[in-house]
């Protein structure tokens, strides 16, 4: 295999995503090994356990910085001492410049809980259920200066049951996200999201036979 792409996740929480990628990454053909965390907020539960498990972590409190400039400075210096080549965010909830985007051009990617371009931005399992769609999921896409936008890269989907709440949409879509962003990642690493215009064309086999009805038919 070629060299192991050199990948960052970035965090502000729990950390779930980025768990799901560590692990996915100790598996020897993976093409992306993690070589620095960065949590931008000091009580992210994520990075005690990046810690516990014995990875490069590190908190970078962009409270500490009199401007989102000066606090990517800083993230930039981290990542460029580490020699990262990907950068993944996983729950980091922080918009950033169009300078700093535009340096990790087609390197960067995000995962939102959504079918985007559907539901954008905060609250948006609140949102698919409010608009009454019947299934609902995650999308992991490069990321673009406008939040939540950017070429799609690998979605998953869920159905949405009348009887959802957030919390229960929320949980049913998390666990397809732990499955499809390791997917999205290393099809990205491997060189296998390439791409065209605005949009991601990939070399890999899709099982076109796969259906989700919702309600079951
Ligand atoms: C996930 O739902 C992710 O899609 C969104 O924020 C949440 C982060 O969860 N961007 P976690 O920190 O990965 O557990």
């Amino acid at each position: 295999m070629t060299e192991k792409k050199r990948t960052a996740i970035l965090i502000s929480g729990r950390g779930s995503n980025m768990r799901s990628l560590v692990e996915a990454a100790r598996v020897p053909d993976y093409p992306a090994e993690i070589v620095l965390v960065i949590a931008n907020r000091p009580d992210a539960a994520g990075i005690a356990w990046a810690v516990e498990h014995g990875l490069p972590a590190v908190v970078i409190d962009h409270k500490d910085y009199a401007s989102r400039a000066d606090f990517e400075r800083v993230l930039q210096a981290a990542l460029d001492t580490s020699g990262v080549e990907l950068v993944a965010l996983a729950g980091f909830m922080r918009l950033m410049t169009p300078e700093f985007v535009a340096h990790w051009h087609d390197r960067m990617i995000n995962i939102h809980p959504s079918l985007l371009p559907s539901f954008k931005g905060l609250h948006t399992h609140e949102q698919a259920i409010a608009a009454g769609v019947k299934i609902a999921g995650c999308t992991v896409h490069f990321v673009r200066a406008e939040m939540d936008s950017g070429p799609i890269i690998a979605q998953a989907a869920v159905p949405v049951l009348s009887s959802d709440t957030s919390e229960t949409l929320a949980a049913r879509i998390l666990e397809v996200e732990h499955q499809v962003y390791p997917f999205a990642l290393r099809l990205v690493a491997a060189g296998q999201a390439r791409r065209d215009g605005e949009k991601v064309v990939i070399s890999s086999d899709v099982n076109e036979t796969n259906r989700l009805y919702s309600p079951g038919i």
